[in-house]
C-alpha cells in the first residue's frame, strides 16, 4: 500500500486492524483511528501542534509515579472520567449516584471502629459523619465495607505529603446490623486539583480554574451489590457549579450542619444497587 494521501490513509490504517482477534479491541481501535483522524482534519492540525501534543502527553507520563497519576487528572479535567462513570452507572431511581474515583484513593487504608476519628491528625474543623447503608428496598445492608477519604484543611490528601508515617483522613469501617455507621473526621473544604504539572499548564492556558467543591469520597462494598464509588458534596460551596472535574450531582449534595459546640455533623444514607440488575 503506497502513495497514501489525506483522503485514503484513514481506511488504510483501519484495514490494518482487520485481523484483530478480540472483536472489542478491534471495535475500539477502529473507532479511535477514525475519531483521531477526524479530529486532526477538523482542526487542520499542523506538524508543530502535533509535536506540542506529543510533548504534552510525554510530560503527562513523566509526571506520573506511584503517588501521582497525571493521566487520571487529564482524563478528569477533560470530562472523560465523568462521561465513563455516567455511561456505566445508570442505576435505578433511588440508588445513590456514582461519581469520579479521583487519583487519591490508596490501597491499605486503616480500619476503624464506629466512633473512631479517621482524621488521625489531619488538620481541619471537627465533624461527625453518620449514615446508613441501605438496599433499594430500604432494608439495611449489614457489614458493608465503607471506605472514606478526604483532603485536609489545606486541601491536601495524606499521599500528597512527603514522609508521612500514618494515613490521615482516610479509613475503612463496616456498617452494623442496622446498616448504620458513624465516625469522626474533619470538615470537607474546597481544594484545587494539583496544578504543578502539564494538566495545570493546560488549565492556565485555557483560563480554567482548578477547584473542586468540598467533598468526602466514599467507596462502599457489600456482597450482592454493585460497588458504589461516590462523593458527598457540601451544600453552599461556591464551586458546585464549576467543579474542575465535572463530578457534581445534585443528589450527592448535603448539609454539614453546625452544632452548638461549633463542630459539624453530616448525615447521609447510601442506597446500593443490587448486582446484575439492569437500570430501568
Ligand atoms: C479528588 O476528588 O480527589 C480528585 C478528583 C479528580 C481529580 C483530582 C482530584
Ligand atoms: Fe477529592
Amino acid at each position: 500500500m503506497r502513495n497514501l494521501n489525506q483522503d485514503t490513509i484513514t481506511q488504510a490504517v483501519i484495514a490494518r486492524f482487520a485481523q484483530t482477534p478480540d472483536p472489542r479491541l478491534k471495535e475500539i481501535m477502529t473507532s479511535l483511528v477514525q475519531h483521531l483522524h477526524a479530529f486532526a482534519r477538523e482542526v487542520k492540525l499542523t506538524e508543530a501542534e502535533w509535536m506540542a501534543g506529543i510533548q504534552f502527553l510525554t510530560a503527562t507520563g513523566q509526571k506520573c509515579d506511584d503517588k501521582r497519576q497525571e493521566f487520571i487528572l487529564l482524563s478528569d479535567t477533560l470530562g472523560l472520567s465523568m462521561l465513563t462513570v455516567a455511561m456505566n452507572n445508570d442505576k435505578p431511581a433511588g440508588c445513590t449516584e456514582a461519581t469520579v474515583f479521583g487519583p487519591f484513593h490508596v490501597e491499605g487504608a486503616p480500619h476503624y471502629e464506629h466512633g473512631d476519628d479517621v482524621a488521625n491528625g489531619a488538620s481541619g474543623e471537627p465533624c461527625l459523619v453518620r449514615g446508613r447503608v441501605l438496599g433499594a428496598d430500604g432494608k439495611p445492608v449489614a457489614n458493608a465495607e465503607v471506605e472514606v477519604w478526604q483532603a485536609d484543611a489545606d486541601g491536601n490528601y495524606d499521599v500528597q505529603y512527603e514522609g508521612l508515617e500514618h494515613h490521615r483522613a482516610r479509613g475503612i469501617l463496616h456498617s452494623g446490623a442496622d446498616g448504620r455507621f458513624h465516625f469522626k473526621t474533619i470538615v470537607a473544604e474546597a481544594y484545587p486539583i494539583p496544578v504543578d504539572g502539564p494538566v495545570g499548564d493546560m488549565l492556565r492556558a485555557t483560563n480554567r480554574h482548578p477547584w473542586r467543591p468540598a467533598h468526602l469520597h466514599f467507596m462502599i462494598k457489600a456482597p450482592g451489590y454493585e460497588t458504589l464509588i461516590t462523593h458527598v458534596f457540601r451544600d453552599g460551596d461556591p464551586y458546585l457549579d464549576s467543579d474542575a472535574v465535572f463530578g457534581v450531582r445534585q443528589s450527592l449534595v448535603a448539609d454539614w450542619v453546625k452544632q452548638a459546640d461549633g463542630s459539624y455533623m453530616l448525615d447521609f444514607d447510601f442506597v446500593l444497587n443490587p448486582a446484575h440488575v439492569a437500570a430501568k
